[in-house]
């Protein structure tokens, strides 16, 4: 039997391993040394408002957590952290830097992290790059810049199955999915890029792409654009990541919040992707403390071969009952 703490509360306030409310927002996950790491926004500073009158708070660094359950992190470091004493430096504490991803490059045997870059208004929609030789940092910048000259925002980074990296992020005002072609070492784009969902019957946007791998087919869900508000998800479908891709269609069967259960996607990790299981990572904005935002970690179900999110009160990802609609 297991006890509450053993179990996922999705929307209750997580604590680390310390006892401080975890600093992960927009993450995502890496699995390295029989673990999984958890990278993140750290925005435990005050929440204040931009010259958009949009939330922010300011940089305060990449966090990294680790675990060996899913359900225990322990902070180990701020991977990724500030530039305080140049103003004009993108990681500089005026600047918003959101929703880092990282994979492991065996070509430099090195990790690389990318991040939204927004500048201090969410005027410049930038991607940046660092490396670090070890999981958990210092990482060290590169650059920032706007992929292909594209303005970006909310992006994924994966390997496909013959282990190209490649930037999805959306363009052209968000009607355009970019799916970016990285170079071997997965800090650089190469040029390559397919123009995806391009004219999607006059589809208002999207943003938040993730995506995962499941028998052959890429699957990914995304948000509409709403800045900080929830909306309802949307799942797509295609056999390579090229595309064509085939709209599912947005998931309000099951979640009849219609704003997938007050969530934006972050990430979507493959708990046993041979078994269909997936886990759904979002985070539940709350632009009066965004330090407070709390994250929806939930199972993906299947109905009729479409991808859902489930809500759970309280669940343990080794529990079958938690996969069966
Ligand atoms: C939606 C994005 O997905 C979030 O990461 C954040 O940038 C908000 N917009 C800001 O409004």
């Amino acid at each position: 039997m297991m006890s509450q703490t053993d179990l996922i509360h999705p929307g209750e306030r997580w604590r680390d391993t310390d006892g401080q409310p975890i600093q992960a927002h927009g993450g995502g996950i890496i699995e390295a040394d029989n673990a999984w790491y958890w990278f993140g926004e750290d925005k435990s500073a005050p929440t204040i408002l931009n010259e958009r009158g949009t939330a922010k708070v300011p940089f305060q660094g990449i966090a990294c957590y680790r675990s060996t359950d899913l359900i225990t992190w322990q902070r180990i470091s701020t991977a990724l952290s500030p530039v305080p004493d140049d103003p004009d430096h993108p990681l500089h504490t005026n600047k918003v830097v959101e929703r880092p991803k990282v994979l492991f490059d065996p070509h430099e045997q090195r990790y690389v992290m990318w991040c939204k870059m927004g500048g201090p208004n969410y005027e410049y929609m930038h991607l940046g790059v660092a490396t670090s030789k070890t999981i958990a940092g210092p990482y060290q910048f590169i650059e920032a810049k706007a992929p292909n000259d594209n303005r970006a925002g909310d992006f994924a980074l994966l390997r496909d199955r013959d282990g190209t990296a490649y930037i999805i992020h959306p363009t052209d005002k968000f009607k355009v999915m970019i799916v970016a072609e990285l170079d071997e070492t997965a800090t650089r784009l190469t040029g390559n890029l397919h123009r995806c969902l391009e004219g999607d019957g006059g589809y208002h946007g999207h943003e938040a792409p993730t995506l995962f791998d499941y028998q052959n087919r890429w699957y990914m869900l995304t948000s509409r654009v709403s800045g900080w508000k929830p909306n309802p998800c949307r799942a797509c479908v295609a056999d390579q990541l090229a595309g064509p891709w085939t709209v599912l269609g947005e998931l309000c069967d099951i979640d009849q919040t219609e704003t997938t259960f007050d969530s934006q996607p972050a990430c979507i990790w493959p708990y046993d992707p041979a078994r269909g299981r997936f886990i759904y990572i979002g985070d539940r904005w709350n632009t009066a403390d965004l330090g407070d935002s709390r994250y929806i970690w939930l199972p993906i179900v299947w109905k009729d071969d479409i991808p859902h999110v489930r809500w759970l009160d309280a669940w343990h990802p080794e529990d079958d009952a938690a996969w069966v609609v």
